[in-house]
């Protein structure tokens, strides 16, 4: 038995907006609908909208779908979301948007979640005409599942909207690797590409909070240390001001060994295989180092 919230259980017994909206003569409205998902693959949903031309706002929303609980009540909060916003403001609504309305959904049933929000995007690029193709690239990326038709991109995608750390978690958003499971290390790969392209910036980042800090630093003055209370104050500093803002962002760094004024290090995680965020890290752990023990201090990545 899974383990739903009230939330989940309300929308799933007393669905709102439950049916569709019919084409309508009406004056300056238009009707839109999206569909995802295949009855042959176990979960489909027709979303449609009722749009007023003029202001582009959703006047009414009502789903169908062939689906489970969570089917069911992600649909249903998502009709309940989006009516009354513009086409714009409703592209903004995330998957992760839908899980928060309903107070959470099992891992296992993520899913749903973000066939509601693809279901949304279809309903969308229809009404402005836009070709599915083209939506956010996903038939433009690889296929890596083969047996869900899902794309790299829209793994990719999901991996960065909800920081997903391993493949079974993938599985759980948008069923890819479920099937056959050849896919799982393709799956792993791209987990690893984007922790590492998401790791760059932040890198970036922090190179420039440590210039910032040390242009600000009133301690300019160097202590006279001896070898091993430079060695501990070396460890001290990465301990508590360098590896909680690496580990924060899938990285992390070791104190190797202190070769008179040569520092070192063993870059891990995400910081480890990328080799412009080696060159940010060195920089940055250098500057930080120098301003905290010794200006002499050399930086080695081993
Ligand atoms: S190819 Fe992905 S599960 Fe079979």
């Amino acid at each position: 038995m899974w383990d739903y919230t009230d939330k989940v259980l309300e929308l799933f017994y007393d669905p709102k907006n439950q049916g569709a909206i019919e084409e309508t003569d009406e004056l300056g409205v238009k009707v839109a609908t999206g569909e995802i998902g295949s009855i042959a693959c176990g979960d489909a949903l027709r979303l449609h909208l009722k749009v007023e031309v003029e202001s582009d706002k959703i006047l009414d929303a009502r789903f169908q779908t062939f689906g489970c609980t969570s089917a069911i009540a992600s649909s249903s909060a998502l009709t309940e979301m989006i009516k009354g916003l513009t086409l714009d403001e409703a592209l903004k609504v995330s998957n992760k948007d839908i899980a928060n309305y309903l107070g959470g959904l099992p891992e296992a049933k993520m899913h749903c979640s973000v066939m509601g929000q693809e279901a949304l995007e279809a309903a969308i690029y229809n009404y402005r005409g836009i070709p599915l193709t083209s939506h956010d690239d996903d038939d433009e990326g690889a296929l890596v599942c083969s047996c869900f038709g899902i794309s790299e991109s829209k793994i990719r995608r999901v991996i960065l909207e909800n920081n997903l750390t391993d493949a079974e978690q993938v599985t759980n958003y948008v069923k890819a690797g479920g099937g056959c499971g050849s896919c799982l290390a393709n799956i792993d790969d791209i987990i690893k590409a984007v922790q590492q392209e998401s790791a760059a910036p932040a890198l970036n980042n922090y190179a420039l909070k440590v210039a910032t800090d040390i242009a600000t630093s009133q301690q300019q003055s160097q202590l006279s240390l001896t070898n091993v209370q430079k060695i501990a104050l070396i460890q001290k500093v990465l301990d508590e001001e360098v590896r909680p803002v690496l580990i924060a962002d899938g990285g992390d760094v070791e104190l190797y060994d202190v070769e008179g004024d040569r520092v070192k290090v063993l870059l891990q995680g995400a910081c480890g295989s990328c080799s412009s965020s080696t060159a940010t890290l060195k920089i940055a752990i250098e500057a930080r180092l120098q301003d905290r023990v010794s200006k002499n201090l050399v930086v080695e990545a081993v």
